[in-house]
């Protein structure tokens, strides 16, 4: 006889380099808990009826990634305040009731700076690079943990002007400094530096140069990369050359499924050993 598992999956296009399924299998090994995780391309213009029909067989829930987080938010009969502030879900909980769209990429950046790195992002000065989905999907939850001032810089103004406003109040009613600065003006005020600069854009995908000054930089600033691999590498190597502590966003990575596993399982898995793990694993092939 085999034993009834609950099945959750990673929904994007692309979605083959996703290392969801391994992060979440060593969750459920080392929490005891009997799952399933697959990895499932969807179809651009096939992702409600995919969510649908998973839930309709007996799915638990789902992870979304690229393109489909606007879609995942829209979708759900109920989402939580950070899904409504980050426009985005990245994880879909199915239950009796509904679908229900979360977001955990904020939570999950917050706590690989707080707890894994050990750095304090409460009173300091926070340098938040791009005004993209991956900036929209963090700034909240980095107003939660109140820092002294957040300053927003994107290639295009008005982007960044928009994610501020959108997040105004929330900044009120933690009693943050939240602005945005034009990126030319970044650059001629050398006054301008950060306790922490976290790096949101896609500006390394295309080849392009770190999009900010150095002299944003304090000795042992922390300069967090939310990408990882090869991706990350022209900014923490720029961070590192100016004498910034440089972290790529593996953590996150992992931080954030830790949080969409908690919320299905109910359950907290030692994120900070399977970051370790994960990260020997892939020191380890890229070696060979
Ligand atoms: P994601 O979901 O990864 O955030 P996105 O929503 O397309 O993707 O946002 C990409 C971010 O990277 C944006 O802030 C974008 O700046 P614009 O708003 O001006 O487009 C930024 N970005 C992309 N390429 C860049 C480049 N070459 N230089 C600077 N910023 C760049």
């Amino acid at each position: 006889m085999t034993a009834i598992t609950d099945s959750y999956c990673v929904a994007g296009n692309p979605v083959a380099h996703s290392r969801s399924p391994w992060i979440h299998a060593r969750f459920a090994q080392l929490t005891g808990q009997a799952l399933s995780y697959e990895r499932t391309l969807v179809a651009l213009d096939g992702f409600t009826a995919f969510v649908q029909n998973f839930a309709a067989a007996g799915g638990k829930g789902c992870n979304v990634t690229v393109p489909f987080k606007l879609q995942a938010a829209e979708l759900a009969i109920s989402a939580s305040e950070r899904v409504r502030l980050a426009g985005a879900a990245n994880t879909l909980i199915f239950s009796g009731s509904g679908i229900h769209a979360e977001n955990t990429d904020g939570l999950g950046l917050v706590a690989d700076i707080t707890r894994n790195a050990g750095v304090t992002i409460n009173g300091r000065d926070v340098l938040l690079l791009g005004a993209g989905g991956a900036a929209a999907g963090a700034l909240g939850s980095l107003l939660e943990e109140k820092p002294r001032r957040i300053v927003v810089v994107n290639r295009t103004y008005a982007k960044a002007q928009a994610l501020v406003e959108q997040h105004a109040n929330i900044a009120l009613l933690h009693k943050v400094e939240l602005q945005v600065i034009d990126k030319q003006a970044l650059e001629a005020d050398l006054t301008q530096n950060f306790d922490i600069i976290i790096n949101a854009t896609a500006s390394s995908l295309g080849g392009a140069e770190v999009p900010a000054p150095a002299s944003v930089l304090r000795a042992g600033s922390l300069a967090y990369d939310m990408m990882y691999g090869p991706a990350a590498k022209p900014f923490l190597d720029w961070a590192s050359a100016h004498g910034a502590v440089a972290r790529d966003g593996l953590g996150m990575l992992v931080e954030q499924a830790a949080e969409s596993f908690a919320l299905w399982r109910g359950v907290r898995p030692p994120s900070a050993q399977v970051l370790a793990e994960l990260r020997e694993l892939l020191q380890a092939t890229t070696a060979h």
